[in-house]
């Protein structure tokens, strides 16, 4: 109760200062074994903000959502949200938390035994437990339907393409009207019509929810198209952070390398 509360009251102060940051990451590191992947990392998303995060493959884009939503720990450095640092919550709180953010795996994660209406379906049923079984059918037929998703409802995950899992772990994502969304590539593997209509999809929701939202990506198009500012990862390290413009901008080897090559 207590940590709703705490959540609840920290919702209340960002809502009142937008310019507060949602997510805040501060010099984060994470090595594994003697891999330093992640060497001082510090990042900020507020309300209503895109982020996208771009680097090459292995860069530790992945392990940075990871470390947001506490799926690992950091060596040192932190993540917050909402002003509380991830690493250092309790259970419940981390699960108060998890609730407000939409999280989309970069391989989707959808679970193989279950259709696409009931993986969209699970969050509610652990979640909302105020809505009927009626509601809750309608509102994942809603959420597949803003995806595109409504006439695949009892289709199994190994039925539909990559990029159809995807979109239905948007949905999933989408379920409990997060504040906050953390994207892992949601157009790899998508035709251009298909990444146009996610990153259409995108935009929607941000305008219309004001979601603080960290979507990491490749696709440099998509990158410029739903995000206000972009963050180039290489070493570990942000080697720049701004709007797309900066980026063109730069004199610094890498970021040119990196344009010409995307
Ligand atoms: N749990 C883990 N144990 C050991 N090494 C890991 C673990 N998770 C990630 N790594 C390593 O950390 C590095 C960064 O991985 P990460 O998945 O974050 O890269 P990425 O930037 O998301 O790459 P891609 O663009 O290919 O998805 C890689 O070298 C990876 O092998
Ligand atoms: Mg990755």
């Amino acid at each position: 109760m207590a940590a709703t509360y705490d959540i609840a009251m920290k919702n209340k102060d960002s809502q009142e200062d937008s310019s507060a940051p949602i997510v805040a990451v501060k010099e984060l590191r994470k090595s594994f074994g003697s891999r330093m992947v992640l060497n001082g990392i510090s990042l900020s998303v507020t309300r209503g903000e895109t982020l996208a995060v771009l680097g090459r493959s292995g860069t530790g884009k992945s392990v940075l959502l990871r470390l947001i939503i506490g799926l690992e720990t950091p060596d040192s450095g932190s993540a917050c949200i909402y002003g509380q640092d991830i690493a250092g919550l309790a259970l419940d709180r981390l699960g108060e938390i998890r609730k407000k953010v939409g999280f989309l795996f970069q391989h989707a994660a959808l679970y193989d035994s279950l259709t696409v209406a009931e993986n969209v379906a699970f969050p509610l049923e652990h979640h909302r437990r105020d809505l009927s079984g009626s509601e809750r059918d309608d509102k994942v037929k809603q959420l597949l339907a803003e995806v595109g998703m409504e006439g695949d409802l009892q289709k199994m995950p190994s039925e539909i393409s990559g990029g159809m899992q995807k979109r239905v772990g948007l949905a999933r994502a989408l379920a409990l009207e997060p504040e906050i969304l953390l994207l892992d590539e949601p157009t790899a593997g998508l035709d251009p019509i298909s990444s146009g209509e996610i990153n259409d999809l995108i935009l929607t929701l941000q305008r219309e929810r004001q979601m603080a939202s960290i979507v990491v990506t490749h696709d440099l198009l998509s990158a410029r198209t739903i995000a206000n500012s972009l963050a180039l990862l290489d070493q570990g390290k942000v080697v720049i952070e701004g709007k797309f413009e900066d980026l063109q901008q730069s004199d610094i080897g890498f970021v040119k390398e990196f344009l010409r090559q995307s």
